[in-house]
């Protein structure tokens, strides 16, 4: 009998794999071998913000998402903010930082890759690639932010700074942070969320994303999480609306990026900063106040809104916790605080986290 010739057959009728989100990432060039910059596909460039503007600007009462501050120059705003003399934020975190990172990376079971959710300029960060480089002496460093300008130049300047780091730089939403967890293999991560960025959510908004996140975490992985406390109204609200003005610029950059991109006809003269404490929901609060009642054009959106002499729209809160109030938020995301730590003023809080905390 003539054996039957081996059947090549049609390909296999199997599902493809699930598509990994990450290999939607495009790959920009760097000329440097130990950075690798991608960005998260945009589906409809500049659709969202259009949308998010057109949105929020006909609710009632107004608003704008927080997350369209951190363009260009709303980036190097902020990063003048960390520096303030009443912004006392980013010196707290740093502080803790600079007295435990060492501390930090010995807590960890074993050689991490270094995830950073909204890196910014990786000022702060650099005391912990310090402290893992010391101990695990070769280091992957994952930057996620939504600022491609600001996270190629800080890359840049990591890469050449300190030999033994590999950076693979995401730009970004958090949502492409997430991705990248899920998606990745590896050794296990740590991942940074520092800043207080978790206050700009709502505190249910807040459980939502930390269970997203937990979700793209592996056993193993650790959270290291910077969260602002609460205290005195007037010292919160000196932090947000400080003696040289530059939050006002920061807060009032949302209408300019308005006339920029969008064709709007704000006169940034007729709106005015404001930071309010809003004690019931325990939050500063950042708005834009009409000085006058007018009406302003967005032409490329075709879009005419009006505003009433003192009405607001509001740009930013950021919530404050009691250290209970860590306590809840990070068991109602199913997360276990190992570790605990606060500056020398007991202003702020930096939390390493586990998986597996009541899940609730
Ligand atoms: N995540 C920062 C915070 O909540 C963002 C921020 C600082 C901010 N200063 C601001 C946002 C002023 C709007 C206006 O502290």
């Amino acid at each position: 009998m003539v054996p039957e010739p081996p059947i090549s057959g049609p390909p296999s009728s199997e599902p493809p794999p699930p598509e990994n989100p990450i290999h939607r990432f495009s790959e920009l060039p760097t000329e440097c071998d130990s950075l690798t910059l991608i960005a998260a596909p945009e589906d409809r460039p500049g659709a969202d913000f259009a949308d998010d503007v057109r949105a929020g600007l006909s609710a009632c009462p107004k608003r704008l998402p927080c997350l369209y501050f951190y363009d260009e120059r709303g980036s190097r705003l902020f990063e003048r903010i960390c520096e303030l003399p009443e912004y006392y934020l980013t010196r707290a975190e740093r502080s803790i930082l600079e007295a435990h990172a060492d501390e930090l990376a010995a807590l960890l079971a074993g050689p991490v890759d270094l995830v950073d959710l909204g890196s910014g300029n990786s000022g702060k960060t650099r005391l912990v690639i310090e402290a893992l480089l010391r101990c695990q002496g070769r280091l992957r460093f994952i930057p996620v932010d939504i600022s491609s300008s600001m996270l190629r130049e800080s890359s840049l300047a990591l890469v050449e700074t300190y030999a033994g780091l590999e950076v693979l730089a995401v730009a970004g939403e958090y949502q492409a942070g997430l991705d990248y967890l899920d998606a990745e293999g590896g050794p296990p991560r740590l991942v940074l969320w520092l800043g207080s960025n978790v206050g700009n959510f709502t505190p249910p908004e807040a459980v939502g994303f930390l269970r997203r996140l937990g979700g793209a975490m592996r056993p193993g992985d650790a959270l290291l999480i910077g969260i602002d406390l609460r205290k005195e109204p007037a010292v919160l609200v000196a932090a947000y609306d400080d003696a040289a003005g530059v939050t006002a610029q920061f807060n009032l950059n949302l209408l300019a990026r308005i006339n920029r991109e969008l064709g709007g006809g704000f006169d940034l003269d007729a709106f005015a900063h404001e930071a309010r404490w809003n004690d019931a929901e325990g939050r500063m609060e950042m708005h834009l106040r009409s000085l006058r009642g007018q009406s302003v054009e967005i032409a490329d959106i075709g879009l005419r809104v009006s505003f009433a002499e003192g009405e607001t729209i509001h740009t930013e809160s950021s919530c404050k916790y009691s250290l209970e109030g860590i306590q809840e938020l990070a068991a109602a995301s199913g997360f276990a605080i190992s570790r605990q730590w606060l500056d020398g003023g007991s202003r702020f809080s930096l939390s390493l986290m586990a998986r597996g905390g009541a899940s609730g």
